[in-house]
């Protein structure tokens, strides 16, 4: 961190006042300091506890040396409270005061100066921002944060990025950003979000490390001891392919055969679904007669078969078979069974050329939240 900068934590109460003594140690003694508590307060349902609601988050506001940026920031005055702001002086200057000794330090001209107590609600589940991350954060509190200790042009870095509230924030602020998150989903989540805000080009000005790149890299993703790792590697494949316009399965058990999903519109008002299945080991003609079985159940038009291995001329064969779907709106033909190879997604930048339904995808994001999303 530069001797400027500042940095932001942000927990609840069950360990906040565990951490700031953590975070003391850190600061403290390298000539860094506390400078707020910062308390976030949104309404919710709490149910009926017996205890008072519990209604705020904190977050500590730490600078690494006396030189930190800080502009101070201002909630303008509603014509209400400009109002009573009038009405207030020309009361206490009628019992006497004079007009000078009336002005409030926390006050001028731009409005009100912004306080240690942030009202601003959280992300509803119903909300236009919501994105389907259980811990999504307001864009607005984030935007409160860059705007106190970042000009245009510094830099941000979130390094539990999540869904990118962070990243997209510092890019409408034209703010030069970070974000590092642990799963290839968070990525896939914030490229999406990224380019609906700003359009596509932005992409390009996006330098992605850690993804991979090549068949090394995608080989050596796939076949890491970590079960959670090697999801990655599907998620990956799953994502890149589909234009992150897919849905990750998360689900154990039953339907453990599907990665993932997306829909794609085939009328005014009728979509349909593909499923995706990654595979990282051998394959065999045998998985293909699987994702046959697993299209039929899941009601799937078209099913596509990643796999890390060049497919056998069986498979192949067999995936012909399974015929064309005819797409109306699109004036043609799309086989039934794709198969995909890494090698294609990675060094042909070889991508799902079907137009993808969002809103459906949205909806059963919505619906499917309280399932999926494990490692959020
Ligand atoms: C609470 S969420 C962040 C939400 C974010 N503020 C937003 O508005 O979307 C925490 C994120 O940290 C990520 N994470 C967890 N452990 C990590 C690690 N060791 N390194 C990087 N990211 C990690 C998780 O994948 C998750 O996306």
């Amino acid at each position: 961190m530069k001797p400027t900068g500042s940095f932001y934590f942000h927990c609840d109460p069950t360990a906040s006042h565990y951490l700031k003594l953590v975070l003391d140690a850190i600061f403290c003694p390298h000539g860094g300091d506390i400078k707020n508590e910062i308390v976030w307060h949104y309404r919710r349902w709490t149910g009926l506890a017996k205890k008072f609601q519990e209604l705020h988050d904190t977050i500590f506001f730490y600078v690494k040396s006396a030189d930190y940026k800080f502009n101070i920031l201002y909630t303008p005055y509603t014509e209400g409270s400009k109002q009573r702001k009038e009405q207030g002086v020309l009361h206490r200057f009628k019992e006497g005061e004079k007009p000078h000794l009336v002005s409030d330090k926390s006050t001028d001209e731009k409005g009100v100066r912004e306080n240690d107590v942030w009202q601003i609600p959280f992300v509803a589940p119903s909300a236009k921002e919501r994105l389907g991350f259980p811990t999504q954060k307001p864009e607005a509190l984030l935007e409160r944060i860059i705007k106190a200790s970042t000009d245009e042009g510094d830099v941000v870095l979130d390094a539990y990025c999540g869904c990118g509230t962070t990243v997209a924030v510092a890019e409408r602020l034209k703010r030069k950003w970070i974000g590092i998150d642990i799963t290839y989903q968070s990525v896939s989540v914030i490229l999406k979000r990224i380019e609906d805000a700003f359009g596509k080009n932005v992409l390009e000005t996006i330098q992605l490390d850690g993804v991979p790149r090549d068949m090394n890299s995608a080989e050596a993703l796939a076949h890491k001891k970590d079960d959670r790792l090697r999801k990655e590697f599907e998620k990956w494949a799953v994502l890149t392919y589909s234009n992150n316009r897919a849905l990750i399965n998360e689900k154990k058990g039953g339907d453990k055969g599907i990665d993932g999903i997306a829909y794609f519109k085939t009328g005014k008002i009728d979509n349909a679904k593909i499923i995706f299945q990654v595979k990282s080991g051998g394959v065999k003609r045998g998985d293909i007669a699987t994702l046959r079985g697993d299209m039929a159940r899941e009601n799937a038009a078209l099913g596509c078969l990643i796999t890390l291995e060049e497919p056998t001329r069986n498979m192949i064969q067999e995936a012909k078979d399974a015929g064309q779907f005819k797409h109306e709106d699109m004036g043609r033909s799309y086989d039934v069974i794709n198969i995909i190879t890494v090698k294609e997604i990675v060094e042909d930048g070889k991508r799902l050329d079907i137009p993808m339904s969002l809103e459906v995808l949205k909806a059963a994001k919505k619906a499917d939240d309280s399932e999926q999303m494990g490692l959020l």
